[in-house]
């Protein structure tokens, strides 16, 4: 149900934390793959890592700055010249300062959604006019699009998840849902998925234990999120497994927003 065969997926942000598992998902389930990201140490380090796990995929690379058209529209048509198609797209790109709202100015906020929001509207725009039917994008919103987060579980010296941040998602899910009524016609989905906490443990911030207890502790299921575990949900909805769903937010929080 969830196979990718013959189909491209370019994965924007794709040699991030979340994203790289991604990668490695989508060639588990037979689909050809290209990254494209602005990081070209963390590109290179991942292709070297996934052509040796899976010597017989179909792997591009492709450097992308998403607060640049030019930059967006080169990496669209790499893709498409070297696969001859894109069936899905996800957008897994990260823009948020480390800044308290007393401390962010005019252009912190901008930069942050020109990833957020104006990039991954253009990245859609671009990529989409190479999709047919039956094509899917799928965005990576946040637990914080939807519910605020709460000052009091960001212990002294780590700065509560910043405004920006959850303004650009918020809005990435109106973006969602407009994208997804003016492409329905054309039978090319748009959905997002909502992670809840997937802390990087290898950022300095997440080796505070009493914030790692306290993100736990805010889930039902009483525990932090894998990487891997972000994976399936995406996969479904890049594969025919989930053709009747479109303008949707699928929550992957371990309940998170649910309480
Ligand atoms: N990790 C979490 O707990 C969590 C929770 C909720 C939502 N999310 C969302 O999931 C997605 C992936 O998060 P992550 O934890 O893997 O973050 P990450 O920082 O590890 O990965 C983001 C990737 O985007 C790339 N990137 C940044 N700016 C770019 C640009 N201008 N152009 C192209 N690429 C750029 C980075 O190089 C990086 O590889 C993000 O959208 C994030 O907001 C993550």
């Amino acid at each position: 149900m969830n196979d990718l065969t013959n189909k491209t997926i370019l994965v924007a942000g794709g040699a991030g934390y979340l994203g790289s598992s991604l990668c490695k998902a989508i060639l588990s389930n037979n689909g050809n793959l290209s990254i494209a990201d602005i990081d070209d140490k963390k590109i290179n380090i991942l292709l070297g890592a996934l052509k040796i796990e899976y010597p017989d995929a179909k792997i591009l690379s492709v450097k992308l700055d998403i607060k640049n058209e030019s930059s967006i529209t080169e990496c669209v048509n790499t893709t498409y010249e070297h696969f001859g198609s894109i069936d899905g797209l996800v957008n897994a790109t990260f823009g948020a300062t480390n800044k308290n709202l007393e401390n962010l100015s005019a252009d912190d906020f901008n930069a942050a959604n020109e990833i957020n929001l104006t990039g991954s509207f253009l990245l859609s725009r671009a990529t989409s006019s190479k999709m047919k039917a039956g094509a899917s994008i799928v965005m990576f919103a946040s637990m914080y699009g939807i519910v605020s987060p709460n000052p009091s579980l960001y212990p002294d010296g780590i700065n509560p998840n910043p405004i920006e941040y959850g303004a650009g998602k918020a809005g990435l899910i109106q973006l969602t849902k407009y994208l997804a009524g003016y492409y329905g016609p054309q039978d090319i989905r748009v959905n997002a998925i909502a992670p809840g906490p997937f802390p990087n443990l290898i950022k300095d911030d997440n080796h505070n234990e009493v914030f790692i207890n306290n993100l736990k502790n805010s889930t039902m299921l009483k525990r932090i999120g894998e990487s891997n575990e972000i994976d399936g949900p995406i996969i479904f909805l890049l594969s025919n497994a989930s053709s009747y769903i479109t303008g949707q937010v699928l929550k992957v929080d371990g309940g998170w927003t649910a309480w």
